[in-house]
């Protein structure tokens, strides 16, 4: 049987099981959070004293904090690529009885609030440009994104593994921070968002755990492809306005490694986490070629901390019009 038809098999297998992962892992729509609970409510007569609270609190939060927050938004915000992408993975395939397509709309669902309440806190912040953003977002849904799975279920599943993982880890990071400068509601804001992405990252390492089990070399190889081309970020085509796509991505990820949001650190500890996660080194059943696999996985956390050391953040980039007042 092909590589193909094998994959479709198991994602048939796992599509049984839907239900239960959605009931495990995501929070039903009547129960859960809405981005309301969090911000100033506008039919309250306090609103507007609210408000000026939230925007006096707001004024103490330095530059690459708002760089950091801004490129974390619009990353929430280009969910329309994320969905159409999942929903084109091979064994999802857009179909609407399909188990899959119903992870894929619920799991959507719970996202979508991320954007959605980290927008309006900017918005009613007054500390940024809303103009530039919504331009950055709009080219970012625009340019899309090319993560390097293809179609395929095992690496996609690791890439999803992994950045929710990294979404987790900025969030709360962002949270703790916020938390330190005295701005206890959007530290609250960002530890909900964070809650949400570990239960997707849970969700989406439990699927890899379960392929593992039943074609675990594929498994490995799909692994290994994915960390050995590189996890990229969503948010990689990132550009301001009347810009090509250039540093911009680089400039927002320097702001948040200098903050200490989200470093090549973190990278390698999300990396070995993952390994640890799936027992890569328990492992039995496997082809030479996915022993090798397993070697070369098993060796890289080391082999990366050891680059990431080396690097050097620059210790000022480019300011963003984000953060700029804006024009009359
Ligand atoms: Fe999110
Ligand atoms: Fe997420």
């Amino acid at each position: 049987m092909s590589i193909h038809n094998v994959r479709l098999e198991v994602m048939q297998l796992l599509e049984k099981k839907i239900d239960t992962f959605v009931d495990q892992f995501l929070i039903p729509i009547e129960t859960i959070w809405q981005p309301t609970d969090f911000l100033p409510n506008s039919q309250d007569e306090n609103f507007f004293e609210e408000v000026r609270e939230l925007r006096e609190i707001a004024k103490d939060l330095p530059y690459d904090f708002w760089v950091t927050l801004v490129g974390d938004t619009i990353t929430e915000e280009a969910l329309p690529t994320y969905e159409s992408w999942l929903m084109d993975v091979e064994g999802v395939d857009q179909i609407e009885a399909n188990g899959w397509s119903k992870w894929v709309r619920n799991w959507t669902s719970e996202e979508n609030r991320h954007g959605d309440l980290l927008n309006k806190y900017l918005y009613l912040s007054g500390r940024v440009n809303m103009r530039e953003i919504e331009i950055t977002t709009q080219h970012l849904i625009a340019d899309g994104f090319d993560i390097g799975t293809g179609r395929d279920p095992y690496k996609n599943f690791v890439y999803t593994s992994f950045q929710e993982l990294a979404t987790y880890v900025s969030h709360n990071r962002v949270a703790q921070l916020a938390k330190t400068y005295g701005d206890n509601k959007l530290s609250k804001i960002c530890k909900m968002i964070a809650g949400d992405e570990m239960r997707h990252h849970m969700a989406y390492s439990e699927f890899v755990n379960q392929i593992f089990k039943v074609d675990p070399s594929e498994m490995m190889l799909a692994f290994q492809y994915m960390m050995k081309q590189k996890i990229v970020m969503p948010a990689q085509f990132l550009r301001e306005s009347g810009e090509k796509i250039s540093s911009a991505f680089e400039s927002f990820s320097d702001s948040a490694q200098r903050i200490g949001v989200y470093t090549a650190s973190d990278y390698v500890d999300i990396m070995q986490k993952l390994i640890n996660k799936w027992e890569i080194d328990k492992i039995s059943d496997l082809t030479d070629e996915a022993e090798k696999a397993r070697d070369y996985l098993m060796k890289l956390p080391a082999r990366m901390a050891r680059i990431s050391e080396r690097l050097v953040i620059p210790a000022e980039s480019q300011i963003f019009k984000w953060v700029e007042p804006a024009r009359i």
